[in-house]
């Protein structure tokens, strides 16, 4: 045992070295160091006694779905998503509950700029994980800022590929959300596709207790136009269904040469399980957005302020100016020139 661990001991030191010079590189790096991260911690991942901390997501203290905590949360802090409320709990519900899914959870958000996609993704990682974001099982990769540099593909494939597997061998129900799907390069998404489907291991590792969370603005457009008919034939915005939306947001996702999602067979192969659209924000949203954030910078609510500030945004479409343009994206700042 003591030789495992002093091989273990030099291994950790090697990768340490690796994993600083890679930090002397230029920023591409930081994902090779990310790379040489999840190797080393595969390996320490094997000597389950000596670093079993590493494989304490397992254990109840780490991990602890609470639906009510969520549902809660949804219904007190996200305003004017009554659909991808309702779906996210329901998918999450029934993936956590079950202790042999048959393939990992993979949702896809859709929507317009500020409506609350991060935000849920969020909000879904604090009632899983104990420390939410802030957790080591929680892995959020962002396109324009992780893989940046189409000739780098290759590479990016292959230490997003050792990422991955790295991290679900040592916590099953690791959560990795891919932020700007919609300018992620094709190969990267196809590099990923194993991992999403419905094998029972791939050389030795389950993926099926794992949640991958795909964000993008794809599909936002279409969303907007159903919502927009509904207000226009003075319906309630609450009587908007998936159904409604699920169609136009598939088509306009599909037939959208720019990006790289419906280039790969995610959609065709059925490896996304649920949909989850995002509908663009009004303006008694955006209001109650300005009102939670003076709560949460601890200022007096002011619903003159939450007026003003829900005045001063930019509302399309330009005749009937009804969605707020930037959602409830660059409140916060805006709280502090209103002071
Ligand atoms: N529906 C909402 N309800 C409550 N707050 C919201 C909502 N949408 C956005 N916000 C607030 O605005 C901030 C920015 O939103 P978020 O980053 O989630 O937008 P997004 O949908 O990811 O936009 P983008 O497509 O530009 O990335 C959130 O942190 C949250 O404070
Ligand atoms: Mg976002």
């Amino acid at each position: 045992m003591r030789l495992r661990v002093r091989s273990a001991a030099l291994v950790l030191l090697g990768a340490l070295w690796g994993a600083q010079l890679a930090l002397a590189m230029e920023a591409i790096s930081t994902s090779i160091a990310v790379g040489m991260a999840a190797a080393l911690t595969g390996f320490l991942a094997s000597y389950q006694n000596v670093f079993y901390y590493f494989h304490e997501c397992c254990r109840n203290e780490w991990i602890s779905f609470n639906k009510t905590g969520l549902q809660v949360d949804l219904e007190r802090k996200l305003f004017g998503q009554h659909i991808a409320s309702r779906v996210v709990v329901k998918a999450l519900t029934g993936f956590m509950n079950n202790k042999n899914p048959k393939k990992p959870l993979v949702l896809s958000l859709h929507g317009w700029t500020g409506t609350g996609k991060n935000f849920v993704s969020q909000l879904m990682a604090n009632n899983i994980f104990r420390r939410g974001m802030e957790s080591g099982f929680v892995h959020q990769f962002v396109a324009t800022a992780h893989f940046p540099h189409a000739s780098q593909i290759n590479t990016y494939k292959a230490q997003l590929q050792e990422w991955v597997r790295g991290n679900v061998s040592i916590c099953g129900r690791s959560m990795f959300i891919f932020d700007e799907m919609d300018k992620m390069h094709p190969g990267l998404i196809d590099s990923i596709k194993p991992f999403l489907d419905y094998y029972d291991n791939l050389d030795g590792v389950s993926y099926r207790q794992a949640t991958f969370v795909f964000l993008s603005n794809a599909g936002g457009e279409s969303i907007t136009r159903v919502v927009l008919d509904f207000w226009k034939a003075g319906r309630d915005r609450e009587e908007i269904q998936l159904k409604d939306l699920e169609r136009a947001m598939s088509l306009e996702v599909f037939n959208n040469k720019n990006s790289g999602f419906w280039h790969t067979s995610l959609i065709d192969k059925n490896l996304i399980d649920f949909f989850v659209p995002f509908l663009p924000l009004e303006y008694r949203h955006v209001r109650m957005c300005a009102l939670a954030e003076m709560e949460a910078q601890k200022m007096n609510l002011d619903e003159d302020m939450a007026n003003e500030v829900a005045k001063d945004m930019i509302y399309s479409p330009k005749e009937e100016r009804v969605f707020s343009v930037k959602g409830c994206k660059t409140i916060a700042s805006k709280l502090e020139y209103y002071r």
